[in-house]
């Protein structure tokens, strides 16, 4: 499976190249999916409903957000009815839009994406691991998700260090790519196929749970 993540897209310099370049990395690269982020896409400050819908447009599958995900106040509105727009899923109960998405790829693979925040040297949000643990362990590998990426938006170390893999020191974003074998992407069960761009704890009852 081929996945491309591209972030930080910042301005309209980095909207440019990538509207120009992305199509045809798709096809070029044959590739099944694609995750951006695009909290500073605006100007370097947060995401509009256009600039959502150019990304979108240019073959974005999931778009991820951050600590800007608020800097353009429509987006509090918009993302309601942006299905591909996620923001950290830490932030707190009532919180407008979703923190996790569960997608089609191209290849036909369901790719369960989830963005959280770091809470060090950025705002007091509820904690980022409970939080993507809660969400890996509703829709779990291999049995409701082909795929997994969990993009985690942090400062230091210390706040990412636990996680999936060790990102470079200071480093700002890096996003983790869990896959499994070829031989599931193929044979994936019908009855548990919970809807897309959902959390997976609307799968039918019909789907197997994790122990
Ligand atoms: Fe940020």
């Amino acid at each position: 499976m081929r996945i491309l993540f591209v972030g930080d897209i910042v301005g309209r310099s980095g909207r440019a190249i990538l509207l120009e370049r992305l199509p045809k990395l798709i096809a070029e690269w044959k590739l099944d999916f694609v995750a951006l982020n695009g909290e500073n896409a605006a100007g370097g400050f947060g995401i509009t409903e256009a600039i959502y819908q150019e990304f979108v447009d240019a073959g974005a599958d999931v778009i991820t957000g951050g600590n800007h995900s608020w800097d353009q106040k429509e987006a509090l509105v918009f993302i309601e009815r942006a299905p591909k727009l996620l923001r950290p899923i830490n932030f707190p109960p009532g919180t407008p839009g979703r923190g996790v998405a569960l997608i089609d790829a191209r290849n036909g693979a369901r790719v369960l994406v989830v963005n959280a925040m770091g809470r060090i040297f950025m705002e007091a949000l509820d904690d980022p691991f409970a939080a993507v643990e809660r969400e890996l362990a509703a829709c779990p590998l291999k049995r409701a998700a082909d795929a997994v990426i969990v993009d985690i938006h942090c400062e230091p170390t210390p706040s990412s260090s636990t996680s999936i893999a060790r990102p470079p020191a200071r480093s700002r974003r890096w996003a983790s790519i869990a896959t499994a074998a070829p031989a599931w992407w193929s044979a994936p069960t019908p009855t548990c196929r919970p809807p897309t761009t959902r959390s997976c704890r609307a799968a039918p009852p019909s789907c197997p749970t994790s122990a």
